[in-house]
């Protein structure tokens, strides 16, 4: 089986810029993936030439097997891709926008998913409405219906969320995550990366043009040693031989509270013990896991450990 989008050492140079330094990716079918990475990245050139947009100048990108250059109405077809730049013809209403668009792909008879994703998006009542006069969060979801409308199975989405309301986020990621449970691909770049966490199952950090990281979102918070404890002695005081593992160590006799780090939940058992024993009483217990942001800020700050990198 083909990979969704299989990338091959991909380069990219604008002028003395190296906007992709060799990046080598395979998203599998059915996957929500997301490639995140700071302004600069790479990640919308990467898209670009994902979408056959831009050429790159060394390396290949496939989609679903068919080569982005010498298969491109292949690869457009089976490709759904929502820019982040709102581009639009603004003489259209939006249903004629989402008919021309399928009229690009050949599909002549296309209304009733036209009128499905005009629903779900809640656009409905904004069919008849010339583009020109919508809101920027309204062009946005008319950005997504229009990669959704020859029903590609793989679909990727650049920024598709920045700058817009709450709700469209809602509506969208609800929209989006029946795509995908329903066998479409997704690759997702975003600003937020709460969303990235709570939707991508796999995530590409890149940095400068190149993969700095690659793994489940799952083993990604793992890496980083963020579990941290939290234990209240509001009633006494902290035992004196958990002094030394607390984070604050020297101000752990006079505190009522207290964090301490530990590489796995497993250790929460025998602190808890050691209180106990210590005769001191715990009326607070709190786990503050790591999350994405922490993962983030380590690995693109450099301060990730050799094996955060691949
Ligand atoms: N058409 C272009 N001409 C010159 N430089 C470009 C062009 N497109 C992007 N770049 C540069 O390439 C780098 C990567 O940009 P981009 O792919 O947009 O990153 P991201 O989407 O991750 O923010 C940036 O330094 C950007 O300024
Ligand atoms: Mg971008």
């Amino acid at each position: 089986m083909p990979a969704a989008i299989r990338i091959t050492d991909v380069k990219k140079r604008y002028q003395s810029l190296q906007a992709l330094a060799g990046v080598s990716l395979d998203i599998e079918e059915g996957e929500f993936f997301g490639l995140l990475g700071p302004n600069g990245a790479g990640k919308t050139t990467l898209i670009s030439i994902i979408a056959g947009l831009t050429r790159a100048d060394s390396g290949s990108v496939a989609v679903l097997g068919h080569d982005v250059v010498n298969q491109f109405r292949e690869a457009r077809r089976a490709l759904g891709v929502v820019p982040q730049e709102l581009v639009f013809d603004p003489f259209f209403t939006v249903r004629e926008t989402l008919r021309n668009q399928s009229g690009y792909f050949g599909l002549s008879k296309n209304d009733a998913w036209i009128d499905e994703i005009l629903h779900e998006l809640d656009l409905t009542s904004k069919a008849e409405v010339n583009m020109r006069s919508l809101s920027g969060g309204m062009k946005r979801r008319v950005l997504v219906a229009q990669a959704l409308v020859h029903k590609p199975p793989v679909v990727v989405l650049d920024e598709p969320t920045a700058g817009v309301d709450v709700e469209l986020r809602q509506t969208l990621w609800k929209f989006i995550g029946r795509l995908n449970r329903d066998g479409q691909t997704i690759v997702l770049t975003t600003h937020y990366l709460e969303e990235a966490e709570q939707l991508c199952q796999r995530i590409a950090m890149l940095k400068a043009g190149e993969v700095v990281a690659l793994d489940t979102t799952r083993a990604l918070l793992k890496r980083v040693a963020g579990t941290q404890l939290v234990l209240g002695f509001s009633a006494g005081h902290v035992p004196r031989r958990l002094y030394a593992r607390c984070i604050d160590p020297e101000a752990a006799p006079h505190a009522k509270r207290v964090s301490i780090r530990l590489s796995s939940v497993a250790e929460v058992e025998p602190i808890l013990a050691l209180c106990r024993t210590e005769g001191a009483s715990v009326d607070q217990i709190e786990l503050l896991g790591a999350d994405l942001e922490d993962v983030f800020v380590q690995i693109m700050h450099g301060q990730g450990s050799g094996a955060a990198m691949q």
